[in-house]
């Protein structure tokens, strides 16, 4: 497979997460400076009496303001000192932006459906971003971004806003696509990924609870149509729903792509992801003899997909190269078999947490998780600017990246997160020790 496709190249290669080196780097040397970064080589010092003071902030018997003064007392400092690099630190690398919680479907398996319906509103949307000062954004949910409405401004007037405070960082767009926002939005985006899941417009109404395949797919063409984003993606998420309908979805689009008249092929993908076990779950389905994640049967099913593909691909060297180039097809198969157990990523273990310095979700609550995978624990959230004190609760976020950092909760390892790929990247990275032609190792989404 050719990963270095511009496709794969953009969206799926994971060295993409070294560009966020150099943020690395700056947080790491101010976390060093006071205590913040442990290491297991280290032996007693004042890091100790720091990590017991982060487990208190988790939780939150402390605040942050306590926790920094405790540092500066302990490193002989002043709390202005310590404030300075914990309000640098609050910065992300990418951020993965959920406007709202409102949604217009209801997708089976969906993380968000039980968590209401709150909407960031527009009036904190300047002061949130400038504090963030985000590299690049995802916007996504939660529920679905493009029907964004607060304070009678839209989507639209949002991603305008969102690009003034930035200063028009890049920014990717995950939706279900059922309806197109007014406005020249689009202009902003590099990339945009319609959740499509399905190759049947019966399995789509089965898996999301309406009767939409169509528009979505109409949606797309205008995607392609009327607007100039260089990646329009159609996204499948594999679950037992949909598992018999890999290569209807495949063949479908292909077909697609070749009717379009006017259509530049290079701007559309496919992109696969396997539906994954919420990450406290993981551990028990590995160590169980029996229970299988997605059923033990779904592995045939998969593999007859498989299997119908490869041969079409050998027959026919135009569909061959359709796949390896615009579809990450080859990556689906080697994440889905090559991991512990069918469809479990590969366990990966890993020294320190990298993802939790570049990567933020700030959920349409205003709870900020270190990924997407912790949104269900509110335990884990890392602080609220929006519902308490913003200064206090953004240095509450910093000292908790810093907890994850140091894997200091009990799903920080290589066999329940499924993102510890990125700390193996960064590592290989900070070593200056990356290999020319590797392949993407799994399918986790960043
Ligand atoms: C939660 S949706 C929110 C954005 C938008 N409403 C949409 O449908 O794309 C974001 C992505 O999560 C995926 N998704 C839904 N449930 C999931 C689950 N249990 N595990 C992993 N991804 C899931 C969807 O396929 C979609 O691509």
């Amino acid at each position: 497979m050719n990963v270095y496709s511009p496709v794969n190249q953009l969206l799926r290669n994971r060295l993409r997460v070294l560009n966020h080196l150099p943020l690395i780097r700056e947080k790491l040397k101010r976390g060093q400076r006071w205590g913040l970064v442990f290491s297991p080589t280290e032996g007693q010092g004042p890091h100790e009496e720091v990590q017991g003071w982060l487990r208190e902030l988790q939780t939150n018997r402390v605040s942050s303001t306590r926790v920094s003064q405790e540092i500066a007392r302990l490193f002989k400092s002043s709390p202005g000192e310590v404030n300075q690099d914990l309000d640098y630190c609050y910065q992300t690398g990418l951020l993965e932006f959920h406007p709202t919680d409102q949604c217009d479907l209801e997708c089976r398996d969906c993380h968000y459906r039980t968590k209401g319906d709150e909407t960031i509103p527009f009036e904190a949307i300047n002061s949130l971003m400038t504090a963030l000062r985000p590299v690049a954004i995802t916007i996504t949910g939660g529920g679905e971004p493009t029907i964004y409405h607060s304070q009678g401004k839209k989507f639209s007037d949002l991603v305008e806003r969102i690009t003034h405070s930035t200063g028009s960082v890049p920014l990717g767009l995950i939706n279900n696509n059922t309806f197109f926002p007014r406005g020249e939005w689009h202009t902003h985006f590099l990339w945009q990924r319609s959740s499509m899941d399905s190759g049947t417009p019966a399995t789509y109404k089965k898996l999301k609870n309406r009767d939409l395949y169509f528009r979505v797919r109409e949606n797309i063409r205008t995607y392609c149509q009327t607007t100039r984003i260089p990646h329009v993606g159609v996204g499948f998420l594999v679950q037992e729903g949909n598992m018999d309908e890999i290569e209807t979805f495949i063949l479908d689009w292909w077909q697609w792509v070749q009717s379009e008249k006017n259509l530049d092929p290079q701007r559309i993908n496919l992109q696969f992801r396997t539906l994954a076990p919420p990450i406290h779950e993981v551990q028990s389905i590995r160590e169980s003899q029996d229970a299988k994640w997605l059923g033990a049967g779904l592995r045939d099913t998969f593999l007859k997909e498989v299997n119908n593909i490869q041969q079409r691909r050998q027959k026919d060297t135009s569909f061959d190269s359709f796949v390896s180039v615009y579809s990450n097809f080859d990556g689906l198969t080697r994440a889905a078999l090559s991991g512990n157990g069918p469809f479990m990523h590969r366990d990966t273990s890993f020294d320190s947490c990298y993802n939790a310095l570049i990567h933020r979700v700030f959920r349409a609550t205003g709870e900020e998780y270190p990924d997407f995978l912790l949104c269900d624990m509110p335990q884990y959230c890392m602080g609220n600017s929006l519902k308490g004190d913003p200064v206090e609760q953004r240095r509450r976020v910093t000292l908790m990246q810093f907890f994850y950092f140091n894997k200091m909760s009990p799903h920080c390892h290589g066999s329940s997160c499924r993102q510890s790929w990125v700390n193996r990247t960064v590592s290989e990275g900070i070593a200056g020790n990356i290999p020319h032609g590797e392949e993407i190792p799994d399918m986790a989404f960043f």
